[in-house]
């Protein structure tokens, strides 16, 4: 019933190791680092409750599109969308959607690994017994001096660009397959820890409220934006990453069924973390809205207050790298998979050469930490730049794009061969009008409405 390809780059072993690779993808610093900090910097539980709101009407949907779509072309992303295209009798320009993510990807892994490299230095630092009953403002002040040396930062940049080349040469179930399997239960379960730790403290009743009771007052356009970008970039949606994986699916895998673990899972995690950071802040009267920094000015402070903080600290951090690992290795795989099949490199090439030029960029984005920062572009410098245009235009744009090729361009015949569904079928109806409508107008709705062309149009209408 299916589509008849096979991937050329191998094949999950089961269901359970795309749920495992997918939510290796979709968990990563976008939830532990990034969730928690956009939410401090957008008011709390009203951005949250759209952010949920996203996931389930926008990111559901189009993760669904998005599986769909790759284990139907069984390639790298360019070339399932040519492929796909040409099958469906669309235009061959609807392969400028796999360029898309493959652009979109190195940029974010440049400043993706950046982040990841705070994390791994934080490790050493927590292990080293650095935070042991240190002060907020001591906590505060180690992170502010230790973005501002850009050799550190490079340091650590590297390393953490290195480990996610060796993983990615190693292929499908050698490299990305070994790497899940066991980090990500381990988190989960640290993360439950830290919470538990953050109910004793004092703020986890103004946490509670801080993120559960929403207050519309404080949201703005650009904070609907923000929470709509976030789904995206949380879910691993609108580059071509969920696709590249999609496409090393098993036949037999029930797709919507395995989108909703995944996506359930990532928002889980997402709140979790919240659910360990927030109290946190609260008991020790610290400011929500800390951008960036929060995690790593916040977290240390319990650490180095509670029994057996330095192991637990360490461990949490390290487990954080691994989040961060099997999140990149999903931003480089579709252009590996692209170079392996276009210009018959071997993976080994390919995911070194990938890995660099996301590197390079990724040292423009950290120098824009410290000696750069004096260059701005509407605000932002190099790291923001690169965070905001892809996280809030690039990978909505996409996920808009896929849901407009599945749900308006691929015949109803195919979306319902690769699902497996014959006739009427609620599910299948009830996606096909959240993709078909709801994704692309709400998207487009926040996009023209932050970039004031809205405004325009109904000034023009008037
Ligand atoms: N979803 C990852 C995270 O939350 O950390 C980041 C990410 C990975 C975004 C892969 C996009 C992507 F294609």
């Amino acid at each position: 019933m299916t589509s008849p390809r096979t991937s050329i780059h191998g094949e999950w072993s089961s269901r359970m190791a795309f749920v495992l690779a997918a939510t290796g993808s979709a968990v990563g610093l976008g939830n532990i680092w990034r969730f928690p900090y956009i939410t401090g910097d957008n008011g709390g539980g009203a951005f949250v409750i759209v952010y949920l709101i996203c996931i389930l009407a926008i990111g559901l949907p189009i993760m669904t599109a998005e599986i769909l779509l790759g284990r139907r072309g069984r390639q790298s992303p360019i070339n399932s969308m040519r492929s796909l295209a040409k099958e469906e009798g669309c235009h061959k320009a609807w392969q400028g959607l796999g360029w898309m993510g493959v652009v979109g990807g190195f940029m974010i892994l440049s400043f993706y690994s950046v982040v990841a490299g705070w994390t791994l230095a934080y490790v050493f630092r927590t292990g080293s017994g650095t935070f042991v009953n240190a002060t907020a403002d001591g906590v505060s002040y180690i992170f502010d001096q230790f973005v501002s040396d850009p050799e550190r930062l490079l340091a650590w940049h590297t390393i953490f660009m290195a480990m996610s080349i060796v993983v990615v040469s190693r292929g499908v179930s050698h490299g990305l397959e070994k790497a899940v399997r066991y980090l990500m239960p381990t988190l989960f379960v640290l993360l439950i820890g830290m919470v538990f730790y953050a109910m004793s403290t004092s703020g986890f009743s103004l946490a509670l409220d801080y993120l559960f009771t929403p207050d519309f007052s404080k949201l703005t356009t650009s904070s609907i934006l923000t929470a709509m970008g976030q789904a995206f970039f949380s879910l691993s949606l609108g580059m071509g990453a969920i696709m590249i994986y999609g496409s090393y699916l098993p036949r037999d895998v029930s797709i919507p069924r395995t989108a909703v673990i995944v996506a359930g899972m990532d928002t889980l995690v997402a709140l979790l973390a919240g659910l360990a950071i927030f109290p946190i802040v609260f008991a020790y009267n610290l400011e929500p809205a800390q951008s960036a920094g929060l995690v790593f000015k916040v977290l240390p402070i319990a650490f180095g207050e509670m029994p057996g903080g330095t192991l637990f600290g360490t461990t949490f951090f390290l487990l954080l790298v691994f989040a961060a690992w099997t999140s990149a290795i999903s931003l480089l795989e579709p252009v590996v998979a692209w170079l392996v099949e276009n210009h018959g490199m071997t993976r080994v090439m390919a995911s070194a050469w990938s890995g660099l030029t996301a590197w390079l960029l990724g040292v423009a984005s950290l120098l824009s930490l410290n000696i750069w920062s004096a260059y701005t572009l509407f605000g932002r410098n190099i790291f923001g730049l690169l965070e905001d245009l892809t996280t809030n235009i690039m990978l909505p744009l996409g996920g808009v794009l896929i849901a407009v090729f599945v749900g308006w361009k691929m015949r109803r015949k195919s979306s319902k061969h690769e699902m497996d569904i014959e006739g009427d079928h609620i599910v299948y109806n009830l996606w096909i009008f959240l993709i078909r409508y709801v994704s692309p107008l709400a998207v487009a709705i926040v996009l023209l409405k932050v970039s004031g062309l809205l405004d325009w149009i109904t000034q023009l209408l008037k």
